[in-house]
């Protein structure tokens, strides 16, 4: 089995004065382990500085929050697969629910960014969810099953195995909402057997790691990681405080 993957959101907070700050504190606090593997996705802007500030450690990966699905042209303000990794990052969130819901970002795009991203060996972060009247109608499977087949549909099936994938209920993203273990456990079960389908391997499919995220702290990181499938977190709000973040990477 894989190790548990510990991921950082920063969304559109910190820029390089804080995230340096951050780093200093964070790297004094969390000394590198080799049973688990640590992610962090700065802003653009900032990615420099993290980078930077990480120094030799080759702990701790870096991603990017967002890709463009063209490699390179006319789109203003937009980020390349290409230039996140010649600027070194390792990961990219795919249809984080904000780029789902606030940006309008249908699955056909996630398709092609995770298939892109391959294109530049960045291991993409595929996350699903459903929202709260998704879930209220009883679609939550519907819905979690649809983005990942569409999000996966253009990635080669020998690739499969190198991809992550994350569980955010977006009723439970930002809102001090978490979901119970449980019901985090019923729907990892349900990704895992799907994966098992489009991987046609077991083996393949047992190489991804599953995160769950949403309203993740310090204090519940652990109840979180105990519950059966839920192979590491994938954490916003609590990983803007390096002490917090500290400690929840340490679970
Ligand atoms: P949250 O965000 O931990 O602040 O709920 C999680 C996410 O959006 O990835």
């Amino acid at each position: 089995m894989h190790k548990p993957v510990f991921a950082a959101n920063w969304k559109m907070n910190h820029g390089p004065s804080e995230a340096r700050d951050f780093m200093a504190t964070f790297l004094s606090e969390y000394d590198a382990r080799v049973d688990r593997t640590i992610v962090i996705f700065p802003p653009a802007l900032t990615f420099a500085a993290v980078r930077h500030a990480l120094g030799p450690r080759s702990d701790i990966l870096l991603g990017v929050q967002n890709i463009h699905t063209d490699a390179k042209g006319a789109f203003t303000g937009e980020t390349s697969a290409a230039m996140a990794a010649d600027a070194g990052a390792r990961v990219v969130l795919v249809g984080h629910s904000e780029r789902r819901h606030v940006f309008g970002e249908p699955d056909e795009a996630t398709a092609l960014k995770c298939a892109i991203a391959f294109q530049y060996s960045l291991i993409p972060m595929l996350c699903v969810g459903e929202k709260l009247e998704e879930r209220e109608a009883g679609k939550t499977n519907e819905v979690v099953l649809r983005q990942l087949r569409a999000g996966l549909s253009k990635v080669a099936r020998s690739q499969l195995w190198q991809v992550m994938v994350a569980y955010e209920p977006v009723w439970a993203i930002g809102t001090g909402r978490t979901a119970q273990p449980s019901d985090a456990s019923a729907v990892h079960k349900l990704i895992r057997e799907e994966l098992f389908k489009l991987c046609g391997s077991g083996e393949d499919a047992n190489a991804i790691p599953i995160l769950y995220g949403g309203s993740v702290n310090k204090d519940n990181a652990k109840a979180l990681l105990k519950a059966p499938g839920v192979e590491g977190l994938l954490v916003g709000g609590a990983s803007l405080d390096p002490v917090s973040w500290s400690a929840i990477a340490s679970s």
